[in-house]
């Protein structure tokens, strides 16, 4: 372990790491037609080829259960102090999405819980508070759990870059998988770029501006994380972005490089982003938790990455940017659960055009109101389910 390893002398990193996603697909070839366009507009310029769809009685409580559930089956709850939900699509103005979670967990009292906002930052601030929980007493652990569902106006151009998924991550000394440097880089500004009013349960955004924004905000994380004692943008080994839609991280990387002075081509920035986009390109966007679907996608790939450094580049729109770097640590492969990722993403039932629109435009209408009992409404397959609503109190039960 390096110094650059330790927060406060205690090496802090991600001990375990999990998803979870919707129980449906959409294939973006199907939805082409419908948009006027070609499917290489999605599966090149913009780098999609599905995007996840969750049933009726799935949401990202049922999700985010899901993605922690094998993490607490595996590493059970002693230390488990805290428990950070992420996440941009809540379910309650008031209680937190996370207690939900931490009752259909069976996880002890002597755990507090917290949902923490801000677009698709948020997981990433979780990350780093749960870090200084654990610098500060490392016999803790933590539970972080980034959870949402990406939705725009159907039949516009945002619709494409919709998705849902949860990563489910135990922060702790000693970790198994990535050692978190002490370096990080942080940036803020006020940017109307997309935003989502307590009114509707879809996103509004300005796509353009969204682009520049994030580049930028990128851009300004780097540079805090230099003065801060990171590394050189060519001595990481892969950089994994937030990716509402992979071909974005491509821009991204560019974007960052060319603000630093360093020339690279696509193929360069290729061999730095490839293996982060596997997942997103077939979940689309997760919002909080995609930068770190980016990270897992690399994690499970066969490469032995023992020993190198990963980027974070996380994305928040609004805006907030944060960029921090970790190792890979020795013997990382037996503790990551690439095999049962992939069956999760390949037993996912394919809805056509028309059945997934229904369903769409079922929860715009009712701006996620409604009861989601009725006959002929999709059933989500996985291991928690939203069973409804009762005297204003949503249900949750484990299948
Ligand atoms: P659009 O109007 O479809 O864009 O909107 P376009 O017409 O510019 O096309 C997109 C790309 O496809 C272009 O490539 C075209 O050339 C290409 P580029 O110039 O960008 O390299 N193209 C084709 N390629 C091959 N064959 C073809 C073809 N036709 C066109 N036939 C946009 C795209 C992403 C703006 C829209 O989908 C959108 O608004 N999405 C939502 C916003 C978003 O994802 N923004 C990303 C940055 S902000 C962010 O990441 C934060 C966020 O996650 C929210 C949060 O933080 O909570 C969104």
């Amino acid at each position: 372990m390096s110094e650059a390893n330790q927060v406060a002398g205690v090496s802090v990193g991600i001990d375990d790491i999990s998803f979870a996603t919707g129980s449906y697909r959409v294939d973006l070839a199907d939805i082409a037609p419908r948009l006027g366009t070609e499917p290489a507009k999605y599966h090149k310029g913009l780098g999609q080829e599905q995007m996840s769809v969750v049933a009726a009685d799935e949401d990202p409580v049922t999700m985010a259960a899901a993605a922690a559930l094998p993490l607490i089956e595996r590493g059970g709850t002693e230390g488990l102090r805290t428990l950070m939900f992420a996440t941009e699509t809540g379910i309650d103005q008031s209680k937190a999405a996370g207690v939900y979670v931490h009752e259909l967990l069976g996880l002890p009292n002597n755990v507090r819980t917290v949902e923490m906002k801000q677009a698709c930052y948020s997981a990433t601030a979780a990350l780093q508070f749960a870090s200084a929980i654990v610098a500060r007493n490392p016999k803790e652990r933590v539970l972080v759990i980034a959870s949402d569902i990406a939705r725009y106006d159907l039949d516009s151009a945002a619709e494409p870059t919709q998705g849902a998924g949860a990563v489910a991550m135990i922060i702790s000394a000693n970790p198994r998988v990535i050692e978190l440097d002490a370096a990080n880089g942080v940036f803020t500004k006020d940017v109307m770029d997309f935003w989502r009013p307590n009114y509707r349960a879809q996103a509004l955004v300005e796509g353009k501006l969204s682009i520049s924004a994030y580049v930028e905000a990128v851009a300004g994380a780097f540079s805090d994380y230099q003065a801060n004692g990171g590394s050189d943008f060519n001595d990481i080994d892969f950089f994994s972005y937030h990716q509402p839609f992979t071909k974005m991280a491509q821009k991204a990387h560019l974007g960052l490089a060319e603000s630093l002075g360093i020339e690279i081509d696509k193929a360069a920035a290729d061999e730095k982003i490839g293996a982060t986009l596997g997942y997103n390109r077939r979940i689309g966007n997760s919002y909080t938790a995609s930068a770190y679907f980016g990270l897992l996608a690399l994690l499970d790939t066969d490469e032995d990455l023992t020993g190198k450094r990963v980027a974070i580049a996380s994305y928040g729109s609004g805006c907030v940017a944060e960029f921090l770097t970790g190792r890979v640590v020795e013997g990382y492969k037996k503790h990551i659960r690439a095999d049962e990722h992939l069956e999760i993403l390949d037993t996912r039932v394919q809805l056509d055009d028309a059945t997934y629109y229904a369903a769409q435009q079922r929860v715009i209408e009712d701006q996620g109101n409604y009861s989601n009992r009725e006959e002929g409404m999709l059933r989500g397959k996985g291991s928690f389910a939203w069973a409804g609503v009762e005297g204003d109190k949503r249900i949750y039960v484990r299948r």
